[in-house]
C-alpha cells in the first residue's frame, strides 16, 4: 500500500477516534450533569467511563479527560466533602479520588495510572485518637507518576512531579520532583510560572 493511501487511512482512523471521543464526552457530561456533577462545557471519556459516587459536591472543569485502558477510575465525594478537578485536568486508568472533606486538583495536573488520592484515614491509629482526614490540595500543572499514594492533608505545588510509586506522607513544595515512600525531594525542576506539559 502506497503512504499516500496509509497516511490517508491513519487520518481517518484519528478522526473517528476524535468523533467517537467527542460523542461519548457529550452523552457522559449529560448523565454526570443529571447526576449533579457541576461540569461547565463537557468532560473528554476514551474507553469505558469512570465511576462516579456523590454525595457531596462534585466539580469538574474544562475538558477535564479520563482515559481508561484496564480498569475505570472511581471518585467518590462524601456527605459535605467537596471534590474540585480544574481544567484540562488528565486520569489515566484505575485512579482512585476519595474524599471525606475537600481534594482540589489544578489545572492541567496529569494523574498516573493506579493513582490514588484520598483525604482520609477512615480509621483511628491509637485508641480514642479519632479519624484523621485533612484537605488534599494540588497545583497546577503537577505530575503525579503511576502507582503513587497522596495521603491526608498533603499539598503539592506547581509543577511538581511525583515519581511513580511514591507514597506522598508531607506536602510538596512547587517546581520539585519528589520520589519514594515516604516520598522526598529528589531535585528541583525547571518550569516558569505559565509552563504547561504537553
Ligand atoms: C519522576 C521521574 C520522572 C524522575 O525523573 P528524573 O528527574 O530524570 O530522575 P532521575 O532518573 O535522574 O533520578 C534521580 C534519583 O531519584 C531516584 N528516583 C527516580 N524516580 C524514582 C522513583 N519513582 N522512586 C524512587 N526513586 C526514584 C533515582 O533512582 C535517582 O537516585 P540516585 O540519585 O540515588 O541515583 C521518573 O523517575 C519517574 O518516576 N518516571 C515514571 C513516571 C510515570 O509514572 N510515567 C507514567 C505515565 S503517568
Amino acid at each position: 500500500m502506497s503512504k499516500r493511501i496509509t497516511d490517508k487511512l491513519s487520518y481517518i482512523c484519528r478522526q473517528i477516534f476524535r468523533v467517537k471521543r467527542y460523542i461519548k464526552g457529550v452523552l457522559v457530561t449529560t448523565i454526570w450533569r443529571a447526576r449533579g456533577v457541576k461540569i461547565p462545557d463537557r468532560v473528554l471519556i476514551e474507553g469505558p467511563t469512570p465511576h462516579i459516587w456523590r454525595r457531596g459536591q462534585l466539580i469538574l472543569g474544562s475538558r477535564v479527560s479520563f482515559r481508561t485502558i484496564s480498569t475505570k477510575s472511581r471518585l467518590a465525594v462524601n456527605n459535605m466533602a467537596s471534590l474540585i478537578i480544574h481544567d484540562r485536568c488528565f486520569f489515566n486508568s484505575n485512579c482512585v479520588l476519595d474524599c471525606s472533606v475537600s481534594i482540589s486538583i489544578g489545572t492541567r495536573s496529569m494523574i498516573g495510572d493506579d493513582v490514588q488520592i484520598r483525604d482520609s484515614n477512615y480509621h483511628e491509629v491509637d485508641e480514642g485518637g479519632g479519624v484523621f482526614c485533612a484537605p488534599i490540595q494540588i497545583g497546577k500543572n503537577v505530575w503525579i507518576g503511576n502507582g503513587s499514594k497522596i495521603l491526608p492533608g498533603v499539598e503539592i505545588g506547581d509543577h511538581s512531579v511525583v515519581g511513580a510509586g511514591s507514597v506522598v506522607t508531607k506536602s510538596v513544595p512547587s517546581g520539585v520532583v519528589v520520589a519514594g515512600n515516604p516520598a522526598r525531594v529528589i531535585r528541583k525542576i525547571k518550569a516558569s510560572e505559565g509552563y504547561f506539559r504537553p
